[in-house]
């Protein structure tokens, strides 16, 4: 499927962009002929990512760092500003989710979560914002059901990406005199992603969670790119302070789906009762 926006020759920096959706976004904008570069923590991702990009045809670079470490953050933005000459698009997707009990996790395993997924986002766009803050700049964060929907055993997720929504709802305020569009995408099951491996880890649990989306299928990363897509676009200047889901309705049907197969799993006592 040919779709054309006009994002050629944009600047696009997708943070996570190193695997699963948020690569799948990152080749989606290359396809489109932005310049694109990756981060995350992985030399090798990195590296790899970036090969691909550029076997698209795009203009493309990399940098590690952790989103949670701000100076690391700031440099690497820095960086793709001075080699690219400018920022439009920023897409914010680095993320860390485990199925986990609130009282089987420690309080650092929650606090690796909130400061990836929550704090994470807030250095990211806090850095991006000088360069962004121009008419057509555009922030997509890539949020989570989880983000509305309550879950078992996502206690940690449930509140970092609630947070990465309301991160974006209040800067869409904020920034919207400067120019600055802010918008969450929100995925649904996406097939073949750390993120199912990690909530449906085995074929069952992945038919459950198909069987569970109103058009009966898993999403792919393209899915979740062409709405990005659209929100990085110039047919979306109305649109700010949005979240919207690219989830087949998964999210219509709310968590109990997900939530059953969690307790399952987590809690085989309580949901045999
Ligand atoms: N259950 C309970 N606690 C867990 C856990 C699990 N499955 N996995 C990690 N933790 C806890 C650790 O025990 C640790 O807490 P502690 O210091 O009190 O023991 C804490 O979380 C941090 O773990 P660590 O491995 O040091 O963190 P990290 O910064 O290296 O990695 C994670 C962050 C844990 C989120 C890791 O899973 C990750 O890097 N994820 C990225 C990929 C991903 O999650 N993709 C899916 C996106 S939807
Ligand atoms: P993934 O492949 O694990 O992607 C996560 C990306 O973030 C990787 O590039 C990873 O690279 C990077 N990353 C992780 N922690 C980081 C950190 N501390 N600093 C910098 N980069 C970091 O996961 P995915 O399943 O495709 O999920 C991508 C996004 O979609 C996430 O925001 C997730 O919450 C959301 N989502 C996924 C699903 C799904 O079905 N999979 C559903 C809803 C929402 P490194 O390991 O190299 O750092």
């Amino acid at each position: 499927m040919t779709i054309t926006f006009d994002l050629a020759g944009k600047t696009v920096l997708v943070v996570g962009g190193t695997s699963g959706i948020n690569r799948g976004i990152a080749e989606c904008f290359a396809k489109q002929g932005a310049r694109v570069a990756v981060a995350s923590r992985s030399q090798d991702k990195v590296d790899d990512t970036v090969a691909s990009l550029q076997q698209l045809g795009a203009e493309a670079l990399g940098f590690v760092a952790d989103v949670r470490d701000q100076a690391a953050i700031v440099a690497g933005i820095e960086l793709v500003v001075a080699e690219f000459g400018c920022l439009d698009v920023l897409v914010s997707g680095a993320a860390g989710n485990f199925p986990a009990l609130a009282t089987g996790m420690s309080a650092n395993g929650f606090k690796s979560v909130v400061d990836i997924d929550l704090l994470g986002s807030f250095h990211v766009l806090q850095a991006a914002y000088p360069h962004l803050r121009k008419p057509g700049g555009s922030v997509i964060n890539i949020s989570a059901p989880q983000a509305f929907l309550p879950m078992i055993g996502q206690s940690h997720v449930c509140a970092a990406k609630a947070g990465v929504d309301m991160l974006t709802r209040s800067l869409a305020m904020e920034w919207g005199p400067d120019g600055i569009r802010v918008n969450s995408v929100v995925p649904g099951p996406i097939a073949g992603t750390e993120g199912m491996a990690r909530l449906a880890p085995n074929p069952k649990m992945l038919e459950m969670a198909r069987l569970s989306v109103p058009l009966k299928r898993l999403g792919t990363p393209e899915d979740v790119g062409h709405l990005v897509l659209f929100l990085a676009s110039s047919l979306a200047s109305y649109v700010t302070g949005a979240v919207i889901p690219a989830d087949g309705g998964w999210s219509l049907g709310g968590a109990s789906g997900l939530s059953g197969m969690m307790a399952a799993a987590l809690m085989p006592e309580s949901s045999s009762k």
